[in-house]
């Protein structure tokens, strides 16, 4: 069907011309000599006012129902009220009928409500704006990547190892259970792979592969973890943005890190304007200006043992104490990033027992060079490290967790064959989304959000 996205039709450059547009039906009002439908197509916020003059034509009654969708070849003519652009019919067609228990009504529904209705909620103006965002998003990471020189690795969804070594696979089979297996290497010799298998939680470890050859490669595809967080930030089923680079150490990770949010950012305030301005109406509050001044200062750094001596001065605050070796709580990141540095903040040196087995370990004997960076409201959004690049240190790694090191022979050997310092980091991209939209449930930046006990 030739026509025109209503955003197109609506430049000035149309006026005077036929345009076939097509679109839903937002809204209807009718008087004596002629019918008014609303238009949106998801090109835009603007909807296009379609005039029918009844005494040509009576529109169909099913054109006007909320919901309904159509086709309209008419000629875009000034605004009889008001300004801009209306169109005056000529034919209108109708699509698709819609009955009158369509779940979209014209009053504002809750997002609660709109999770129920997955494949509908996208109809309304804020699931559009934040699909709108996600895709301007998208090709930002690519845009950039592509740009600094780095390549783009599709690392394999199924894998034989667990690259953060926290047992929170999903299981990929096809082989039933049956009593007849003695062992559990039994059982899974006879299935698919041979061996076990599951969804990757993370395309680091091919990624460390690509960037020691290739020097700089990202990766952006989805990860899987199969954690029982039934949280406003955790998803079964997340994209994820891992960069890698040889020849790289923490401080060059954090550099790189910085300067891709901050291009994100600011891509998403160039394309998307009434986007924004949308979110920070009806959203997040002054979202604009947290964007903007986040996108032109300088991020915190504050070493993780500096971190735990300042939260714990609140500990009495806190639902969970900390001390020097625990694990940083969503409560303690967003006190430090809210309250202590009030803007982003990378928290480094972690004790090695709370992060993974490929960090590299620091001369302390004590702490690993990672670095995890923490935004208002949202807390982690990126998990990153210099890699331990040394044989025999990431060998004792892998022991003291009790790995299994067969199956991380071919990971081992980049120690083996010209190791090089290199480090990488990941930014989860629905969070991404919820910072730049405001959208305060992950579950409402994903097209179908997979969590525990949830598949619509
Ligand atoms: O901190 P994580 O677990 O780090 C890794 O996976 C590393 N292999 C990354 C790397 O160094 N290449 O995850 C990285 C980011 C988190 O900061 C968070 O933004 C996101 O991925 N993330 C999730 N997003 C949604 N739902 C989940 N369940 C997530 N788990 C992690």
């Amino acid at each position: 069907m030739k026509h025109l996205g209503i955003d197109r039709a609506l430049c000035a450059e149309n006026e005077g011309k036929e345009v076939v547009v097509c679109g839903w039906v937002r809204t209807f009002r009718d008087s004596a000599n002629v019918a008014f439908l609303e238009l949106s197509d998801g090109t835009s916020f603007r909807k296009l006012q379609v005039v029918v003059d009844k005494s040509e034509r009576k529109p169909d009654p099913e054109c006007t129902k909320l919901g309904a969708s159509v086709c309209v070849k008419g000629v875009l003519v000034k605004a009889y009220k008001g300004e801009g652009n209306e169109l005056n019919a000529r034919e209108l067609v109708l699509l698709g009928k819609c009955p009158g228990e369509y779940p979209i009504q014209k009053k504002r529904t809750t997002l609660d409500f709109l999770r129920t209705i997955p494949h509908l909620r996208l109809r309304t103006n804020t699931f559009q704006a934040v699909f709108r965002v996600r895709s301007v998003a998208a090709q930002a990471v690519h845009r950039y990547f592509h740009e600094h020189g780095y390549y783009y690795i599709n690392a394999p969804l199924i894998t034989a190892s667990d690259c953060e070594g926290a047992g929170e696979m999903f299981r990929v089979t096809t082989q039933p259970w049956n009593a007849k297996y003695k062992t559990e290497e039994e059982y899974y010799s006879e299935d698919f792979f041979g061996v076990k298998a599951g969804l990757s939680v993370s395309g680091q470890l091919e990624g460390e592969v690509a960037a020691t050859a290739l020097g700089k490669i990202y990766t952006f595809g989805p990860s899987f973890r199969a954690e029982n967080s039934n949280t406003t930030r955790h998803l079964a089923e997340f994209w994820h943005i891992e960069p890698e680079i040889a020849f790289a150490e923490l401080p060059d990770v954090i550099e790189i890190a910085e300067d891709l949010l901050k291009y994100l950012i600011r891509a998403v305030m160039e394309e998307c304007p009434e986007e924004l301005k949308f979110f920070d109406a009806f959203v997040e509050k002054g979202l604009i200006e947290k964007l903007t001044h986040v996108a032109s200062s300088d991020f915190a750094v504050c070493p993780y043992t500096e971190a735990i001596g300042i939260l714990e001065k609140e500990n009495a605050n806190f639902r969970f104490p900390v001390h020097w070796g625990s694990d940083l709580q969503s409560e303690h990141e967003k006190y430090l990033t809210e309250k202590v540095f009030g803007r982003p903040v990378f928290v480094t040196d972690y004790p090695k027992e709370i992060k993974s087995f490929y960090m590299k370990q620091n001369a302390d004997g004590k702490t690993v060079a990672a670095t995890d960076l923490l935004v208002p409201g949202i807390g982690e959004i990126i998990g990153g490290s210099e890699r331990e690049a040394d044989l025999e240190k990431l060998l004792g790694a892998m022991r003291s967790r009790g790995m299994n090191e067969a199956a991380y022979r071919q990971y081992l050997d980049l120690r083996v064959f010209g190791s090089v310092p290199h480090g990488g980091f990941g930014l989860g991209f629905e969070r991404f989304v919820m910072y730049v939209t405001g959208m305060e449930n992950i579950r409402d930046v994903t097209l179908f959000p997979r969590s525990v006990k949830n598949i619509m």
